[in-house]
């Protein structure tokens, strides 16, 4: 039996606003991240590799927001059996747990290059690694592999919007348009 209730819960304005924000945000990451040159010991934070730094400042930027508002906005639950609701909230969660630790990862990778972070060009971020330190440097490994578990999770995500939305029926993915 399809999961056919009528939810008329709609995600507010703002969360959904943030949703869509970061999720574009993301996007421009990874194709920004796989085109860059690649990073080595002497390379110098221009081009390409500055916009995926600009750009992931307003990552941190805007997923602190996000998760602020979050807490203090919890979204009415959707109408799932147990088992989806279940599976569905541990997305959810390590979706949000990645979007912390990729940017974090990679913000330390780039504090132990001796690059600065900095939010449009105005707001510089502190250094989270010492110049050299290599931890910093082990953190890039990590970012560039936890990198590709956030593309799948995101992927798992989106097929989920979309059975949702074409086999269940239900409304889960107007929720969050
Ligand atoms: C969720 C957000 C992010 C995604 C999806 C992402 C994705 C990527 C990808 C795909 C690469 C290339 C990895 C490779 O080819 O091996 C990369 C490298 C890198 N990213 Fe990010 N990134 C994100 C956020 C950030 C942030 C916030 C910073 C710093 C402020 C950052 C700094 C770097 C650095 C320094 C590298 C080079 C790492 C190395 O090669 O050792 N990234 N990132
Ligand atoms: C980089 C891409 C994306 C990321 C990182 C992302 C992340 C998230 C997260 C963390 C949530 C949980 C919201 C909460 O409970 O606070 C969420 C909800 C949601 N996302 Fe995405 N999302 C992305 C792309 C998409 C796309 C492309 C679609 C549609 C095809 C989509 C559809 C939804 C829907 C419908 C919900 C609400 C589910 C519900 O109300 O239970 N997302 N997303």
């Amino acid at each position: 039996m399809v999961e056919n209730r009528s939810q008329s819960y709609v995600h507010g304005p703002v969360a959904r606003v943030l949703h869509w924000l970061i999720a574009s945000l993301i996007l421009a990451q990874f194709v920004i991240g796989w085109t860059m040159p690649d990073v080595h010991r002497d390379t110098l934070p221009s081009g390409e590799i500055a916009w995926h730094l600009s750009v992931g400042a307003a990552i941190v930027a805007v997923m602190l927001i996000r998760i602020i508002w979050r807490i203090t906005h919890t979204p009415k639950p959707a109408e799932l059996a147990p088992a989806l609701a279940l599976v569905s909230k541990a997305t959810h969660l390590l979706l949000y747990l990645l979007l912390i630790v990729v940017p974090l990862a990679g913000w330390a990778n780039a504090s132990a290059r001796g690059w600065m972070v900095n939010l449009l060009g105005i707001v510089p971020y502190p250094a989270l690694a010492s110049k050299g330190s290599s931890v910093g440097m082990t953190l890039g490994n990590i970012h560039s592999v936890l990198a590709w578990v956030l593309l799948a999770l995101i992927a798992l995500h989106v097929a989920a919007a979309l059975f949702h939305r074409f086999v269940l029926r239900d409304s889960v993915l107007q929720r969050m348009l």
